[in-house]
């Protein structure tokens, strides 16, 4: 590296060394030097790097993006060996606590949070546009009884792109802001569309007088009173809920709207793909196989055994480990603390699985297998205990995951379409077939 000179600092850095990274190419004893900024190289720095003229130049090579920023992003920040999780610079913990989710995603979305003006004119443009076409309700029906309801969010959200023509005019701020109004507004009314679909229960409209969370509620379980009234306890544990998944950077379902949304295609289209990539069980699926797992294990008594298994490969302690917290995922633990009240509002203090998910977390926690590869409970380990006190079915869960998220997905859609620095998304590949093979006609194969 460049100076000889100096002593080195507290992070390691040596005091007076360029910011920069020196690479010799053995195959050709050449040597390279490229800039480090923020922590990282351009991967286009090592194209210069040839053996010959017609050389195509070096590529790293990263399959799961395990160490790539595709972007840069001034929305969410993690520290994932801390387990720090920040929007907009404001901690997890102060939004749970103080805020609630449309000025959340006020803030994802807007990049700030709002003055009362503003957060009212923001709810008021998000309460108003909840109900969705008649038409989608045609096609909400169209799909058979047992459908997932994953499957059924995923089509409509596509089919919205149909209803606004408009959207696909990326340049039209008024578009822009108008689909992530709509889209915040009637992922909600999809979702218990979707629910009520499954029972074979009529539709229910959204009620303007109701809270986001509230109107939601009213919409899962309305029957034939006149005017459902939400229980505070429960609506404000869904708000919660929802604050801690409204981002989480680029995760794959967002990582996937970016990709998307970088063909320049509509937000609705964008949005579904993230949809599509949450709907898997590594991704927003786990609080569905976390709950399945605990509904297998059955008893406390049957945890060894089944921590064995994990242990010798046989299958995963679903709603443990993360790609980016090495440490406890703060949102796991602001959910354990919501979790008791859900559970007092429902009666579902004496739900087994419960004593099962604590003794399991706790052992878990206590075993070299897991703390060696630092793999802590993360949000969906608890999240599935609380949906299914609200009596929401687990095919429902990631859908109630996709709700909150939908503000994320657009805040990072806006950014990504107002970075001079974004083109389309089109990785490389090692390729690893055959070359210019002679075609055989089928009868001679
Ligand atoms: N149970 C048992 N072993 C695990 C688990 C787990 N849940 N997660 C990781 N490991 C092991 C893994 O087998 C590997 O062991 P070894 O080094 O011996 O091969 C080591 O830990 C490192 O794991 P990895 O697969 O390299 O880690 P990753 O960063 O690629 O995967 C993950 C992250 C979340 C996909 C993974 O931890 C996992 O599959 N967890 C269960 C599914 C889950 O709960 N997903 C929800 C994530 S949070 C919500 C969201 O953002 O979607």
């Amino acid at each position: 590296m460049a100076e000889e000179s100096t002593q080195e600092s507290e992070d390691g850095s040596v005091a007076g060394a360029q910011e920069s990274l020196t690479v010799t190419d053995n195959r050709t004893g050449e040597t390279y030097e490229m800039p480090i900024s923020d922590g990282t190289v351009k991967a286009m720095d090592f194209r210069q790097i040839k053996v010959s003229e017609d050389d195509f130049g070096l590529m790293t090579y990263d399959p799961a993006f395990t160490n790539t920023a595709h972007c840069r992003s001034d929305i969410t920040y993690i520290d994932g060996a801390a387990g720090v999780l920040e929007h907009r610079g404001y901690p997890i913990e102060q939004l749970c606590e103080q805020s609630n989710y449309l000025e959340v995603a006020h803030l994802l979305v807007q990049g700030r949070l709002p003055t009362q003006d503003e957060y009212d004119s923001w709810r008021y443009s998000i309460t108003h546009h909840t109900y969705v076409h008649e038409n989608i309700k045609t096609t909400m029906e169209g799909f058979r009884y047992d459908a997932h309801p994953m499957s059924m969010l995923l089509s409509t959200v596509g089919a919205l792109s149909s209803f606004y023509p408009g959207a696909r005019h990326l340049d039209d701020e008024e578009e822009r802001c108008m689909a992530a109004i709509r889209l915040i507004a009637k992922m909600p009314t999809l979702a218990a569309f979707a629910y009520r679909h499954q029972l074979g229960q009529p539709y229910v409209y959204p009620d303007n007088d109701l809270s986001y969370p509230g109107n939601f509620l009213s919409m899962l379980y309305k029957m034939t009173e006149v005017k459902y009234e939400p229980d505070p306890r429960l609506e404000r544990a869904l708000d919660v809920l929802w604050i801690l998944h409204a981002d989480h950077e680029q995760n794959c379902s967002t990582a996937a709207v970016r990709a998307v949304g970088s063909s320049q295609v509509d937000p609705y289209s964008a949005v579904a793909a993230g949809i599509a990539a949450l709907y898997g069980p590594l991704h927003g699926g786990a609080n569905e196989a976390a709950l399945t797992m605990l509904d297998r294990i059955g008893t406390v008594e049957n945890i060894p055994d089944f921590l064995q298994g994990v242990k010798e490969g046989k299958e995963k302690l679903m709603g443990f480990g993360h790609r980016v917290y090495k440490n406890y995922d703060p949102r796991a633990r602001i959910i354990k603390k919501h979790l008791d009240d859900v559970l007092e509002a429902t009666g579902g203090l004496d739900n087994p699985k419960l004593e099962i998910a604590n003794e399991l977390e706790k052992r878990a926690l206590d075993d070299g297998y897991f703390t060696d590869r630092k793999l802590y409970p993360n949000v969906d380990f608890y999240s599935g205990l609380i949906y299914e006190a609200l009596q929401i079915p687990t095919g429902m869960f990631t859908v109630m995951f996709a709700i909150p998220r939908t503000a994320g997905w657009l805040a990072q859609w806006l950014e990504m379409l107002g970075d001079e620095e974004t083109k389309i998304a089109r990785p490389r590949q090692i390729y690893t077939g055959g070359r210019e093979l002679e075609y055989q006609p089928i009868d001679q194969r």
